[in-house]
């Protein structure tokens, strides 16, 4: 019987990025993995992840099971991990992100950019995606239309949109009112289309839309559109440790 957690050696490899299973297969036939300081002959030998000390051309293989990455996304790809006809926010990984299988934590619209967080933690993205956390979200929108105090008094209270759905409390700031206005909208739910359609409900129309915060985390200014990088240890723990909504 095989010990719990144990795996076999190609799909460990496979995962942590070495390669698909025939190509891990091709590594192990070169003689080039060791496990326990032995040369590994059988592709199918069970290892345990995280207890057995495996390396590749003589460098250890840190083993681990999650990854959780801050992208930058950009405008012209979808929040998705496959699609038929466009470009998706996996497609901007190298192939050892991409050998763990992360999926976006909810979505931005095609035209929106900034931060997606992206990992193939599906308990943590649950948790981030639960309407009862009430997760806040930052965007900062270039809107057609003066944005005025009646405005931010209207998303204090909570506006109608088109589908008779009143939202929740959001905080609008006013950076700069005038026929193109900026703004800075937090809101605490993710209905479709959500900051677009609350805007449209007092009439104005958002023409650039950029998320800048996801509860404790905020989007690096240093990165460009399409840049991504690993979260933090402290990050992702802020991440887990998120507090049920009232
Ligand atoms: N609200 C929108 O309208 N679009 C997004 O992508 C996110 C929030």
């Amino acid at each position: 019987m095989v010990e719990r957690g144990r795996q076999r050696l190609d799909k460990v490899l496979a995962h942590m990025g070495f390669g698909t299973r025939q190509e891990v297969k091709k590594l192990i036939r070169e003689k080039r993995v060791e496990v326990n300081g032995e040369l590994a002959k059988d592709p199918g030998l069970h290892v345990l992840p995280g207890r057995d000390h495996i390396e590749v051309d003589g460098e250890p293989v840190e083993y681990r099971q999650y990854i959780y990455l801050m992208l930058n996304k950009p405008q012209g790809v979808l929040s998705a991990t496959e699609d038929r006809f466009a470009p998706v926010v996996v497609d901007l990984l190298p192939p050892e992100y991409r050998a763990f299988h992360p999926f976006p934590v909810g979505r931005l619209d095609k035209d929106a950019e900034g931060l997606l967080l992206l990992t193939n933690d599906g308990k943590l993205a649950h948790k981030l995606l639960s309407p009862k956390k009430r997760v806040p979200k930052t965007y900062f929108a270039v809107v057609s239309g003066i944005v005025t105090d009646e405005d931010v008094e209207a998303f204090r209270q909570g506006v109608i949109l088109d589908d008779g759905y009143r939202t929740m409390p959001g905080e609008l700031k006013i950076l700069r009112s005038g026929p193109e206005s900026e703004v800075e909208l937090t809101i605490y739910e993710g209905k479709y289309h959500q900051v677009k359609r609350m805007f449209e409900a007092v009439g104005k129309k958002v023409t650039y839309l950029k998320r800048i915060a996801m509860g404790p985390l905020m989007l690096d200014k240093p990165l460009k559109p399409g840049d991504y990088r690993e979260l933090t240890e402290d990050e992702i723990k802020s991440l887990q440790e998120l507090n049920p909504a009232r």
